[in-house]
């Protein structure tokens, strides 16, 4: 009778930690993309996108996660469940819809920048030549730098690929590196913080972010877009982004 017992407990738990997790929207982000998603000082995620997740889902009803994801491997964390959603200033690629993943209609515009340190002497891209340039790996910078800017990429001594914005600065700090390559509204935050580093005036590769879903997730896509519709309406969102400067 006890064994038995025992056994009805285990189920219960089993099913109600499943049904928990069922329901929990998991928001996949990049815990180091300062200002869209990142690890505030109280020990919890914040950023614009994270707030923005968080007010939505709590319009819609949903219990709500956010989870840290390897960028280069976003996507095959979404298609094995690990996360519902990516959402963490993603660029919309031409690829992701041709491959079927469900995406939000666009919610922000940025383009490409180049940071290198203020005193480096590296005016425009055309002094990179012979010079390092360090970005993320799974980036749209990345694929620009290998795609429709290797006339430029293809002057640099080497191009870095690293798993994180922030290890990128790390090596342009270090002089392991002489420029990033990184969205501008990350670039404006950091520069903010670093004023030895300086951005070039050149804006390299025009985009705009959305939330990448499953490929059979038309539904759920709907209904976190309508929520920020929502918040969007009451005002809300232009007071999320009023307390992310560089938003
Ligand atoms: N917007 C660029 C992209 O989607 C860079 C994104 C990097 N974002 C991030 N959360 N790491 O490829």
């Amino acid at each position: 009778m006890k064994k038995l017992l025992a056994l009805v407990l285990t189920l219960c738990l089993a099913l109600g930690v499943s049904l928990a997790s069922a329901e929990t929207f998991k928001m996949g982000i990049d815990p180091e993309y300062d200002p869209f998603s990142y690890m505030g000082n109280d020990g919890d995620y914040t950023g614009f996108d994270v707030a923005v997740c968080k007010a939505a889902c709590e319009l819609a009803g949903l219990e709500w996660e956010a989870v840290p994801v390897d960028w280069d491997f976003k996507l095959q964390m979404l298609d094995a469940k690990d996360v519902d959603c990516v959402w963490s200033g993603m660029t919309i690629k031409q690829s992701m819809i041709d491959a079927g993943y469900v995406l939000s209609a666009p919610y922000y515009e940025s383009w490409q920048v180049l940071v290198v340190r203020a005193d480096s002497g590296i005016e425009t891209s055309a002094d990179l030549a012979g010079k390092v340039v360090a970005v993320q790996l799974g980036t749209s910078g990345q694929d620009l730098l290998e795609g429709d800017l290797t006339d430029l990429s293809s002057t640099f001594s080497a191009l870095t690929t690293l798993s994180s914005f922030n290890l990128c600065f790390k090596e342009l700090e270090g002089n392991a590196a002489d420029a990033v390559f990184v969205d501008f509204p990350v670039a404006e935050k950091y520069v903010a913080e670093h004023p030895e580093l300086k951005i070039l005036d050149e804006k390299l590769g025009f985009e705009e972010y959305g939330i990448c879903f499953r490929k059979d997730d038309t539904e759920l896509c709907k209904k976190i877009e309508d929520a920020v519709a929502e918040l969007v309406a009451s005002g809300k969102y232009a007071e999320i982004a009023a307390e992310y400067p560089n938003i």
